[in-house]
């Protein structure tokens, strides 16, 4: 089976519908209702946008997608061309009854196909007033009529009224297969251009969903909106809207997430319906590339899938893809597609080793694999209702997460979380667990943790103690998200692409919609992103950067020092402050390229030769007086009195005379305080040595 997970997004009451669609960009969906008014919702915040009738606008969009009006309800079918005035240009003669609906050839836009209540199916061209063809075979009048847009089969479906769906090559003009099961006549059929199913709606009330390849029946919707009249999917979205009789139903079908991913060496893989095509970033050469922009690359079939793969992942080595869908796993070599091992699994995961891997086969059962050979199976006490790869096998559950050691499937920890995902840093000193409202850093501990196991002391009942130490939480939802050294890199439910590193985040894009991370090549030091268009976009992030901080974390400073030189003078003031809220100053000053920053640092550390050298190269009376300052409180009062000069601090300058008690500085001063006009001060001055002002 499928295993689509079906959830309603919107309900929408309103008189009958006759036909629904959604919006290409906007997240709207718009029904025609038989009463003649249109409707538009908006399904993120499910608003009525637009309720009144003969509203150009969308009947105007509506008429777009249909590229041409034809005259339905008729035994003739008329064609209007949109370019040239809404003129008849055309009529087509040879039903005997009510055409019901008409529909172009998405592979050809000449050929279109009518189904009409005389029982029959015609296929025409344009240009010839006589059908191509008939197909007969429905034993009452036909309703709805699809064209198959995916992939390589010539494919018509067709809904009647004997209840029944069939299915047609339109190439050698036979009936493929017969859908039964309909209690009611059959109103509306619709191939969903991505899912691999046939959506069929009947006045039985439900709408009906079939596997495209096996014609399995998967899934009865029952909404209890009465008769239901019309069913459309989109492109490129798991969106589906239902029209009925009392109004109009948003589901969504299946995982959002696309099936693609990439290797290490820059090679994505995806698949659009049971497709596999790969890409080489590689081969794009040194095509100059710029942030957020579409990456132009050629595509390569690689042949098609026994499956539809819901989720398709590189080994962490390359050299294999494992595709998991309808409750199968296939494993195929990289290169060539070809397969290397199958079986039954709902999950399947990678150890961060290419050789081991997991599957779920069922709620209880975890089954480990090694060099493509069962190793151990285990039942999990409290049950398997999610896997997650990498340094140890995690077991999600109702009781929270554990996680399992690969070789021996013992217990090394138990956490009481629910994660969504889990991502190891390469050393697999690190990881990710993110959950539906926050993610989590943690260290492994993982000599403490084998120790542990192999002494049998520190044991409890939810494992190692001590296996993982919290690093931080933070208050964000990980979409999606990669390790590069110890920085984590991670889409946001905000569509905001940071990276986590020691406690900081880095905001490295603001992205327009929802992207799912592919991986980072240090190579190109940029970063790769795809959507569910399988559109490839690109940001760069410095790896020296990454390496720099990642350095800094581990406190390394002579591989910090290496790396260095490689980052660009305008790097270095972000560095700077990384390593000064890290704690690391003096490195900070040394890296700095910022005055300011540097001037600040260098009070803090007491560097009174580099503040010094700042402050006269910025001759400012600001950092003069905060040197004078610093100066005094250490005692260092030659310094504070040249400092207090260049600020012509003269207020400053008698403090620190007279609590000095040097009588020469006072005289300096008096003069000095004299000749720029200031009495006060010259009054104070002359006063304390005891001569007059007005001598
Ligand atoms: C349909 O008819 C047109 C015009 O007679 C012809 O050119 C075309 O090849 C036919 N196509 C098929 C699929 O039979
Ligand atoms: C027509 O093509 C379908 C495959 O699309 C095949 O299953 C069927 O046997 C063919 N029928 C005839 C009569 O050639
Ligand atoms: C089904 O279609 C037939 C015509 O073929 C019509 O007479 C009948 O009323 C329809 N059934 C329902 C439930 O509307
Ligand atoms: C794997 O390949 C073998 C031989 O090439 C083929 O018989 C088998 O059906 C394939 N199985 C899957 C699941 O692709």
């Amino acid at each position: 089976p499928l295993r689509l997970d079906i959830k309603r997004k919107l309900t929408a009451r309103s008189d009958r519908v006759k036909s629904v669609d959604l919006h290409p960009t906007e997240p709207w969906m718009v029904a025609s209702l038989y009463s003649g008014s249109v409707v538009v919702w908006n399904h993120e915040n499910q608003v009525t946008i637009r309720g009144s009738s003969n509203d150009v606008c969308v009947c105007v969009c509506l008429c777009v997608f249909l590229v041409c009006v034809f005259l339905s309800d008729d035994m003739t079918i008329k064609l209007w061309d949109w370019d040239r005035k809404w003129t008849c240009s055309q009529v087509f003669e040879g039903h005997t009854h009510y055409v019901m609906q008409v529909v172009f050839n998405p592979k050809d836009n000449n050929q279109f196909a009518s189904g009409s209540l005389d029982r029959t199916i015609k296929v025409w061209q344009l240009g010839s007033k006589a059908p191509n063809f008939t197909l007969e075979g429905h034993e009452k009048g036909v309703n709805c009529i699809d064209y198959y847009s995916g992939g390589d089969k010539p494919y018509l479906i067709s809904g009647a009224d004997d209840r029944l769906v069939k299915i047609w090559d339109y190439q050698n003009k036979t009936c493929v297969q017969t859908l039964e099961g309909h209690a009611q006549n059959v109103t509306c059929v619709h191939f969903h251009p991505d899912l691999p199913i046939i959506l069929t709606g009947s006045e039985d009330g439900t709408v009906r969903v079939w596997h495209s390849s096996t014609y399995r029946l998967e899934n009865t919707l029952n909404y209890g909106m009465e008769r239901s009249w019309c069913v459309t999917g989109q492109r490129g979205s798991n969106s589906v809207a239902l029209g009925y009789d009392e109004g109009s139903i948003i589901i969504k079908m299946g995982r959002e997430e696309p099936a693609i991913s990439m290797d290490a060496s820059g090679k994505i893989m995806w698949a659009r319906h049971s497709e596999v095509q790969q890409a080489n970033l590689k081969a794009m050469g040194d095509a100059e590339v710029s942030d957020g922009e579409r990456l132009s690359l050629a595509v390569k079939d690689m042949g098609s899938c026994e499956i539809y793969p819901q989720m398709l992942q590189h080994s962490p080595n390359g050299r294999f893809v494992v595709v998991c869908g309808d409750g199968e796993y296939i494993i195929y070599t990289a290169m060539a597609l070809r397969n290397k091992s199958f079986g039954p699994a709902h999950e399947f995961v990678w150890a961060h080793d290419s050789s081991e891997y997991a599957i779920r086969e069922s709620n209880n059962l975890i089954r480990i694999f090694k060099n493509f050979k069962e190793k151990k199976n285990f039942k999990p006490d409290f049950g398997a209702e999610g896997i997650y790869g990498g340094f140890l096998l995690g077991v999600r559950s109702v009781s929270g997460l554990a996680f399992f050691d690969w070789d021996s499937a013992e217990l090394v920890h138990r956490i009481e979380i629910q994660p969504k995902h889990i991502v190891w840093s390469d050393s697999g000193e690190l990881l990710c667990i993110a959950t539906e409202e926050s993610f989590f850093v943690l260290r492994y501990l993982a000599e403490k943790a084998s120790a542990a196991l192999e002494s049998r002391q520190g044991l409890t009942e939810d494992g190692v103690e001590d296996a993982f130490e919290v690093l931080g939480e933070i208050q964000e939802v990980v979409k999606t998200g990669t390790w590069v050294g110890d920085c984590f890199i991670y889409t946001n439910s905000v569509n905001r692409l940071n990276y986590y590193v020691g406690g900081e985040i880095v905001t490295v894009a603001h992205l327009d919609r929802m992207m799912y991370l592919l991986g980072y090549i240090p190579k190109d030091n940029r970063l790769y992103l795809g959507d569910k268009d399988l559109t490839v976009i690109s940001y760069s992030l410095l790896v020296s950067v990454l390496e720099y901080q990642t350095a800094v974390m581990r406190r390394d400073f002579s591989m910090a020092d290496r790396v260095l030189p490689a980052i660009p003078k305008e790097q270095r003031i972000r560095v700077a402050h990384f390593l000064e809220k890290q704690g690391f100053r003096q490195q900070a000053l040394a890296v700095s390229t910022d005055p300011e920053h540097r001037f600040e640092l260098a009070l803090q550390l007491g560097e009174m030769t580099i503040a010094h050298q700042l402050a006269t190269e910025a001759e400012s009376e600001q950092k003069w007086k905060q040197l004078a300052e610093l100066a005094t409180a250490k005692s260092q009062f030659g310094l504070a009195q040249e400092c207090l000069h260049h600020a012509q601090d003269f207020g400053g300058l008698l403090l620190l005379a007279t609590a000095s008690g040097n009588s020469d500085m006072v005289g300096k001063l008096a003069k000095g305080a004299e000749e720029k006009g200031l009495t006060n001060v010259a009054f104070l001055t002359f006063f304390l040595q005891g001569k007059s002002v007005f001598e």
